[in-house]
């Protein structure tokens, strides 16, 4: 297995909480999650495989951590690297901005060099209206709704940690 490090950005704990389920499946051990504004280019060079997760807050933000996290990544060598996302949201709520805090760090990664992985989760499968995290009908990473949906999350997990590990 791959040297995975996770990343995630929460302001009432759901994303984080879903960090530490996803690092469960994947055998991450505790040590190797992070908040996101603990990210830097020396702590991304220690890993192959990046998980990088937020929730969406405003008008389809990312989570207040990622604000420097970006900065950090976008600064970060991650050629070679793999990276998948993950972002948890609200898709009744705010259904036109649903999970558009994963789009916004996709964008941030997706010309840096580095392989995209788990990023066929299919859109058709979710209610919502737009999301800047859906490209050509999959969401970039594993969308996730504790609000509304959160009866799904389990096996969305577990089916998207089964694909990653085909990758790992
Ligand atoms: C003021 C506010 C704005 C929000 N904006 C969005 C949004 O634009 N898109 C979305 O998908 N979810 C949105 N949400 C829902 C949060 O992303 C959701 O509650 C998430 O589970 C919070 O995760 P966290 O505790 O890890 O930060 C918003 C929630 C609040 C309270």
């Amino acid at each position: 297995m791959k040297k995975i490090g996770i990343f995630y950005g929460s302001s009432t704990g759901t994303c984080e909480d879903l960090a530490h389920q996803i690092a469960g499946k994947l055998n991450v051990s505790e040590a190797d999650i992070y908040s996101a504004e603990k990210l830097s280019a020396e702590l991304v060079s220690k890993y192959e495989v990046l998980i990088l997760g937020t929730s969406t807050w405003g008008d389809g933000e990312m989570q207040d951590d990622w604000y420097d996290g970006i900065k950090a990544l976008k600064a970060a060598d991650l050629s070679g690297k793999e990276v998948a996302l993950f972002g948890c949201g609200d898709s009744e709520s705010y259904a036109d901005t649903f999970c558009d805090g994963m789009g916004a760090i996709y964008d941030a990664v997706k010309d840096k060099g580095c392989s995209i992985i788990g990023n066929h989760v299919d859109a058709g499968s979710y209610n919502y209206s737009s999301s800047t995290a859906v490209v050509d009908g999959y969401f970039v990473g594993l969308a996730l709704d504790e609000i509304n949906e959160s009866e799904k999350t389990a096996s969305r997990i577990e089916e998207w940690t089964g694909e990653l590990k085909q990758c790992l």
